[in-house]
């Protein structure tokens, strides 16, 4: 068993680590305020090649393993989570997809650009009525010959607005149920595509997320990714990976947190000593750097069973599972340990608080990843 990073490895962490306090940093309160997109970092991102870190460089992207990509959502997320999910959606929900399932004509017209940072993606399963029950899809791609007409409505879109391709699942044959899904490769520009509202969040507000309306839209048939009916286990399997890029933003929350919390515990006094002197408040950070630790290993391991070819669902759901409860209970006690200071947005962690939070609903919540670890270790 061989626990260290290779030199490329930690080369890239070490990148992550530069751009997220160099470029990440300066704005983010204001970004979060504003509910601002970070349009000028995403470009950067794309620069450094971390919007298609693990794919193919001839489709554009940086060849990489998924250790380093959880590596770069950790380091990201440590700073600033809303501009971490745009990595990890573009990464794992769009362009894994893609690489993996679409055409050799669909990877040349909308893989290479999403993976060399050009544009970003979309993944569009959530719907009104379906979010963790995925396959009620009542969003209608009807078959027409040589193109689909959709209909719908989907919710909660990560890079809602900004993106420029956005792979949306939706029900061809009901009768057939998860068996007529498919999910089609779609662009803004198609009339009868409409960007909804702007998503007014709790946290994670600099990300811009949104709803969308198809009425009518003409779809292609060459857009559709895979065989008939082939939707449904796309998003299950494009998910299973999506999972680990928010479990390491999780833990990437967790741990921005808590360094936070260590260093006003080693510059605020209280009762003639540094607080950090305190059993209390060392207690307290002593828990969260071994839970901290505990959801790395599990981030870390899900990474490597994917990087090994391993199945990666049971481990990917157990790291998202932890990883995220972690990040809730580090950012509020890295709030409690900043006292009065913590409720301030100045001091950050109160921010860390409310983006902890979507990491237990999005990509599956806690619930549904309960359910995929169940059956996973009940199956035989
Ligand atoms: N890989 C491949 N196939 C899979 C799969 C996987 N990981 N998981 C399920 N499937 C297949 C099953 O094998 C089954 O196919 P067969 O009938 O051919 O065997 C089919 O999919 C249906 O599976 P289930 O019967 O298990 O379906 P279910 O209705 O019981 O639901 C579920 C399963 C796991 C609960 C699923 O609905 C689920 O994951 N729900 C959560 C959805 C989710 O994560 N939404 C997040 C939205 S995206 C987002 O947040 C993105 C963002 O912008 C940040």
């Amino acid at each position: 068993m061989n626990f260290s990073l290779t030199e490329e490895q930690i080369m890239i962490r070490q990148a992550a680590r530069d751009f997220a306090q160099n470029e990440l940093l300066p704005g983010v309160i204001e970004r979060d305020e504003a509910q601002k997109f970070p349009s000028e970092e995403v470009k950067k991102m794309g620069e450094l090649g971390f919007l298609g870190m693990m794919v193919d460089p001839k489709y554009g992207g940086s060849g990489l393993d998924t250790i380093s990509y959880v590596l770069v959502m950790e380091e990201l997320s440590k700073i600033d989570a809303s501009a971490s999910v745009v990595v990890s959606v573009n990464n794992s929900l769009v362009c894994w997809g893609l690489e993996h399932y679409a055409s050799a004509a669909q990877k040349e017209k909308f893989l290479i650009p999403l993976a060399s940072g050009k544009s970003i993606g979309a993944f569009c399963l959530s719907e009104p009525e379906a979010g963790s029950d995925a396959t009620s899809q009542k969003t209608t791609a009807l078959d027409k010959g040589d193109h689909y007409i959709v209909n719908g409505t989907k919710n909660w879109i990560t890079n809602g607005n900004s993106a420029e391709v956005y792979l949306v699942i939706a029900q061809t044959d009901i009768s057939k149920g998860h068996k007529g899904i498919n999910a089609l490769i779609m662009t803004k520009d198609m009339p009868g595509f409409e960007i909804g509202p702007k998503e007014n969040k709790l946290g994670i507000r600099g990300s811009d997320t949104h709803s969308l309306i198809f009425n009518d839209v003409k779809v292609p048939k060459e857009n559709r990714i895979g065989e008939d009916g082939f939707g449904f286990k796309f998003a299950m399997k494009t998910l299973a990976g999506g999972r680990i890029g928010i479990a390491a933003q999780a833990l990437g929350i967790a741990a921005g947190a808590y360094e936070l919390a260590k260093k006003y515990s080693k510059e605020r006094k209280a009762f003639g000593t540094e607080i950090m002197n305190h059993q209390a408040i060392a207690f307290k950070l002593a828990d969260m750097h071994t839970q901290i630790e505990a959801a790395r290993h599990l981030v870390y391991k899900a990474a490597w069973d994917k990087d090994q070819g391993n199945d990666y669902d049971l481990s990917g759901a157990m790291a998202k599972l932890y990883a995220s409860q972690v990040a809730m209970d580090t950012a509020i006690e890295a709030v409690q340990i900043h006292g009065g200071n913590g409720f301030v947005k100045d001091y950050h962690v109160e921010r860390y608080m409310r983006d902890a939070k979507i990491t237990q609903i999005y990509e599956g919540t806690s619930e549904i990843q309960k359910i995929v670890i169940s059956r996973s270790i009940l199956k035989n």
